[in-house]
């Protein structure tokens, strides 16, 4: 009998499996992903990173940036998300995109941002940003930005540069140390 899949928030414990997936996935391209360029010298979880389990192996996880837009907080970037080869189109991604939305949202995020395609994100909310509204601080193809409003009419709130949150590694210290205290 295989083991049933878990799906939790991510821990430091788990830092080391997550990038070995995500190598996996993304190859050494992953470095120059968008979300990777916004993280970079910041900390690795937020308190919205999940991840699927089969037994102790993490088959799928999708991190969470918290981020300020032109200054503004309440906006989480998402991305990436990724699920191994072997546990692909059996709804998966789609789980943890849910699970990550509703996070943010009891989290009190008002917009969740990504790069990414809109063929597949679309079903999730997630529509194109109007052009030069939300900058990236790498390259990135303006028109796979997209944005779902986790609070009415967000979206209009926020204008300006993307930037990680300084006190989001933080908050993901202490939402893991509630996690492990519910658990014991
Ligand atoms: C994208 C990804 C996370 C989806 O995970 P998943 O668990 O297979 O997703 P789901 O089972 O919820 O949905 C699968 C469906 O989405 C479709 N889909 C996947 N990627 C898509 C894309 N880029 N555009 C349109 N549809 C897409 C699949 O064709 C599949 O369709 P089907 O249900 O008709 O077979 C996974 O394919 C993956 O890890 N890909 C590589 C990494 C990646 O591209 N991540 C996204 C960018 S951050």
């Amino acid at each position: 009998m295989s083991p049933p899949l878990v799906i939790r928030p991510a821990t430091p414990a788990d830092i080391v499996e997550i990038s070995k997936l995500h190598a996996r996935v993304f190859g050494p391209g992953r470095f120059a992903r968008s979300a990777y360029r916004v993280r970079e010298g910041k900390g690795h979880l937020s308190r919205f990173c999940l991840v699927a389990c089969l037994g102790e192996t993490i088959i799928a996880s999708i991190r969470n940036t918290e981020i300020s837009i032109g200054g503004k907080s309440g906006a989480v970037l998402l991305g990436p998300v990724a699920v191994d080869g072997a546990h692909r189109s059996l709804g998966l991604g789609k789980t943890l995109i849910h699970d990550a939305l509703a996070a943010a949202k009891t989290g009190g995020a008002k917009l969740m941002v990504l790069v990414g395609d809109q063929p597949y994100y679309g079903r999730f909310g997630f529509k194109p940003v109007p052009m030069g509204q939300i900058v990236f601080p790498g390259p990135v193809n303006p028109q796979r930005i997209l944005a779902c409003e986790l609070v009415a009419d967000a979206l209009s709130n926020y204008r300006g540069i993307i930037a990680a949150e300084p006190q989001a590694e933080a908050r993901a210290q202490i939402a893991a140390k509630s996690v492990r205290a519910t658990q014991s």
